[in-house]
């Protein structure tokens, strides 16, 4: 099993190129099934849930070619509408082909998801939606079952502004009879991506990025000219939190800045400087972290997915900070970990309280889902001495080359397999380019 060896304390530099957006490409990709033809795809990061999506695609019918950030997908045909249990079991967002499928082939058989255990996450509020366009589900075996015969434009009022959801609708209602409106829809940078991709194909969408969407469904679409996915805003968020954990200055290259306006916010208010241009965001930290609090809330609130990272940042700080988690109610996995390497952290039920120290350390850690195992990378580039994070899987799904980013900001970090194991005691640069 591969883990990544961090030995901590250097301060971080440079500028960073940030990735396609992973929670963009997902829905992008398979929202393609709703215009049968060739589609070309430009800044598709190259992660595991991306081969996964791809996975999907092709068991349905849809081939799909491959070069860095370019992916061409054909999907001209379609001939099995299922999203098998051995791949949704892997990644949660396969849940996404519930809306295309149904509205390309009027049925769907889509596993039960999996995916990042961070809460029961139920998809009753994509299941409302999409039966409020006509669609019929049965649940067995594991699998939600979906058949409609015509979807129709229908008012969907959503209890939460579910992300997934909203996409899931949104990809059904495009090709329904007549006009539908989603309320209390989500408003995500992600699904105004989408939105701009659907509208690339044809598709007539108002409201993206309101809690209001309006979408006038059209009797087919086509794809027409290469998309090119949004950047990541949690990965960039992450470098941030990278440049600001180690006392550095690093600037992430190729993101929206705007979307990054409420981690930026909060890095101002821990005492960092931070410096806004039009495709690039740069981090810098001289004085002690100043503790804050942070409450994660859907768009444009403080990003749930940004939440382990900040708190391995507010563990280092000058004093007491409260992180209060909303969206998801068991997303605290990271703080017996972050203890192991010295954090303060205490919970109770959505509240963690971090008492800063003035040193972590390092230790052996175990990552628990995606967002979780960055923070404790974050927090062992700050720590002393030596860091070991295993079951990197949960990383491999959404950061695209962690290690060697890190390592060209300065990092002295590692990834490394179990029969490089012996290599332990020689220094870390004999490892860095093997495994
Ligand atoms: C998406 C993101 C994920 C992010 C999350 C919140 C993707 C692929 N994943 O996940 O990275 O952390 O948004 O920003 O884009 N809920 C229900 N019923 C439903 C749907 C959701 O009760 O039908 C609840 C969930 O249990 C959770 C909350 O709503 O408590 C938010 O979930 P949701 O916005 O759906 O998250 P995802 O779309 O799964």
């Amino acid at each position: 099993m591969d883990k990544i060896v961090i030995d901590g304390g250097r301060r971080l530099s440079g500028r960073v190129a940030i990735a396609g957006a992973k929670n963009a490409a997902l829905p992008i990709l398979i929202a393609t099934l709703v215009a049968p033809g060739e589609h070309r795809l430009n800044n598709v990061p190259q992660l595991v849930d991306v081969s996964s999506m791809l996975s999907l695609l092709g068991r349905v019918g849809c081939p799909s070619l491959v070069h860095g950030g370019a992916v061409r997908l054909d999907t001209s045909r379609v001939s099995f509408c299922e999203a098998p249990y051995d791949l949704v079991r892997k990644m949660r967002a396969s849940v996404l082909a519930l809306g295309p499928l149904l509205a390309r082939c009027g049925e769907a058989h889509v596993s039960l998801p999996g995916g990042c255990a961070i809460g029961v996450r139920p998809i009753d509020q994509h299941l409302k939606g999409l039966e409020r366009l006509g669609c019929r589900f049965e649940l067995s075996g594991g699998y939600v079952h979906g058949h409609v015969d015509q979807l129709v434009g229908a008012r969907i009022v959503l209890d939460f502004p579910t992300v997934t959801g909203t996409e899931n609708i949104l990809t059904a209602a495009v090709l329904a009879k007549g006009e539908s409106v989603i309320e209390n829809a989500a408003r995500e940078p992600e699904i105004v991506d989408l939105v701009n991709f659907l509208r690339s194909l044809g598709a007539q969408i108002e409201g993206e990025g309101t809690s209001s969407i309006r979408v006038q469904g059209v009797q087919a679409l086509a794809p027409k000219t290469p998309y090119s996915i949004l950047p990541d805003r949690i990965e960039a968020g992450t470098y941030l939190v990278a440049g600001a954990i180690t006392g550095g200055d690093v600037t992430v290259e190729r993101v929206e800045p705007r979307d990054l306006e409420p981690a930026i916010e909060i890095l101002r208010a821990t005492g960092c400087v931070v410096d806004v241009g039009d495709t690039w965001v740069r981090v810098r930290r001289h004085g002690p972290v100043q503790p804050v609090d942070v409450t994660t809330r859907p768009h444009p609130g403080f990003p749930t997915d940004m939440q382990a990272q900040f708190m391995a940042l507010l563990s280092m700080a000058k004093g007491r900070s409260v992180v209060t988690e909303t969206i998801f109610e068991n997303r605290f996995m990271h703080v017996p970990e972050l203890n192991r390497l010295g954090a303060d952290v205490s919970t109770d039920g959505n509240r963690a309280v971090v008492n800063g120290v003035d040193s972590m350390h390092g230790a052996t850690v175990m990552a628990t889902d995606l967002r979780a195992s960055a923070s404790l990378v974050l927090a062992g580039l700050a720590a002393e001495g030596r860091t070991e994070v295993l079951r990197l899987y949960h990383l491999d799904r959404g950061y695209e080359r962690l290690v060697e980013k890190l390592q060209a900001l300065g990092a002295d970090v590692a990834r490394v397999t179990d029969d490089l194991e012996r290599l332990r005691s020689a220094p870390l640069a004999v490892t860095q380019n093997v495994g």
